[in-house]
């Protein structure tokens, strides 16, 4: 089918352009811009939308930038908006925030910032690489071939080693993590580590070693923090990005009472150990490894190994919440609002499930008052958003 020529207008969660075919259908177009006439090759064709890629640019947004990688054009599907000025990207983000809150959560005119300028590059200190060639890539745009890369913009050059020297044998996939403010490397290799070679002082393991019960952690630090963090273990994917998060969660609890802070979604402990360092703590979390290392991190706390849906609240003055892209849903929204909380952060990963849990927590008196990004994740579509709610 040859191309059509549209004309975007906005930008849709994920990262899109939007724009309208002839007949009035929505089309998402993955490499546009709003405000751009571009030609559309359509890959997918639904009744109510379409899907398609741009294949020729024919009136440029101002946003519009070259992408500054050279892997972006040899189809390196890692970052999906290197097409866009850094700029434009926070505007961009802060409109896809904005109307999730509105059309999802039914917040009127809902305050959103765009946040603290972040470094865009040499930031990321979590990748999950594949392997060709016993060499590291990244999987190519809807695809399962894998484009070699032996250095990488956005990641931090602690890994850019790993990257540039390490040989990984026959294994699949490979994740690797450090910790900037320690020097520590930690690779994950799957499924064996078999014949892999890696530059001096990295600690590598195999997935059936985790499986077979072997440990392996690297350390960070933030907002004065050391924290344990596990090979099977989430952990933010920058530094400065955590502490941005810490200084937003602090902020968003400005003015709450004293006493007991939930951690729901706890992970390894970072806002229990930071935000909660002044009060009682209790965290909740599901993952073994991560409840393991939270037990290390916050020796002081209560740490609850459990769904946060499925916990029986006990009473606490507020809550910071970090639910995985899901979002809390209407179970963990009414478990936490049992605490009795007057402050609740909410701290989304997605703006779909950010618009959602705004109008279910709505349901339970709290009031959006405020919802500040902080950019984890330049050059991509990622929304990180910290949202005060307050009864
Ligand atoms: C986005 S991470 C946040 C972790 C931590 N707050 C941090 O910033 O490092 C979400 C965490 O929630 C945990 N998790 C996901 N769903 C859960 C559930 N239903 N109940 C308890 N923990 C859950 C995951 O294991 C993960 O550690």
């Amino acid at each position: 089918m040859p191309p059509v020529v549209l004309r975007t207008t906005a930008v849709a969660a994920g990262g899109d352009a939007v724009a309208r075919g002839d007949n009035g259908r929505v089309v998402f177009v993955t490499g546009a811009l709003p405000d751009e006439s571009v030609a559309v090759a359509l890959t997918e064709e639904k009744a109510r939308f379409a899907r398609g890629e741009v294949v020729e640019v024919l009136e440029a947004s101002p946003d519009r930038a070259v992408p500054p990688c050279p892997h972006v054009e040899r189809g390196c599907g890692g970052c999906t908006w290197q097409h866009v000025t850094p700029d434009a990207q926070r505007r961009l983000k802060v409109d896809i925030v904005r109307e999730a809150l509105e059309r999802l959560g039914k917040v009127a005119d809902p305050v959103v910032d765009a946040g603290p300028v972040l470094s865009d590059w040499a930031h990321r200190t979590t990748l999950r690489m594949a392997v060709r060639d016993g060499r590291l890539g990244f999987r190519r745009r809807h695809s399962h071939d894998v484009v070699d890369v032996d250095d990488c913009l956005v990641a931090h050059p602690l890994l850019v080693a790993v990257m540039a020297e390490g040989r990984f044998g026959d294994a699949t996939e490979v994740t690797l993590r450090c910790g900037v403010r320690t020097g520590e490397r930690l690779v994950v290799v799957s499924p064996r580590a078999e014949g892999v070679t890696v530059p001096a002082g990295v600690t590598v393991v195999g997935d059936d070693e985790l499986a077979a019960g072997h440990r392996a952690w690297f350390h960070e630090e933030v907002a004065g923090r050391r924290l344990r963090v596990s090979a099977r273990s989430f952990f933010q994917a920058r530094p400065d990005g955590a502490d941005a998060l810490v200084d937003a969660v602090r902020a968003g609890l400005t003015g709450a009472p004293e006493g007991r802070l939930v951690d729901a979604y706890g992970g390894v402990g970072l806002f229990g150990a930071t935000v909660g360092a002044d009060r009682p703590v209790t965290l909740v979390e599901w993952s073994a490894s991560s409840v393991a290392d939270a037990r290390v991190n916050l020796p002081d706390a209560r740490v609850l190994r459990l769904d946060v849906a499925k916990w029986r609240p006990s009473p606490a003055a507020v809550v910071v919440a970090d639910p995985a892209r899901t979002g809390l849903g209407k179970a963990a929204a009414s478990v936490l609002a049992g605490t009795g909380a007057s402050h609740l952060v909410l701290v989304s990963c997605d703006p779909a499930s950010l618009g959602r849990d705004a109008g279910l927590l709505a349901g339970h008196g709290f009031v959006h008052d405020g919802t500040e990004l902080v950019d984890l994740f330049p050059h991509t579509a990622h929304v990180e958003a910290v949202t005060r709610f307050i009864r």
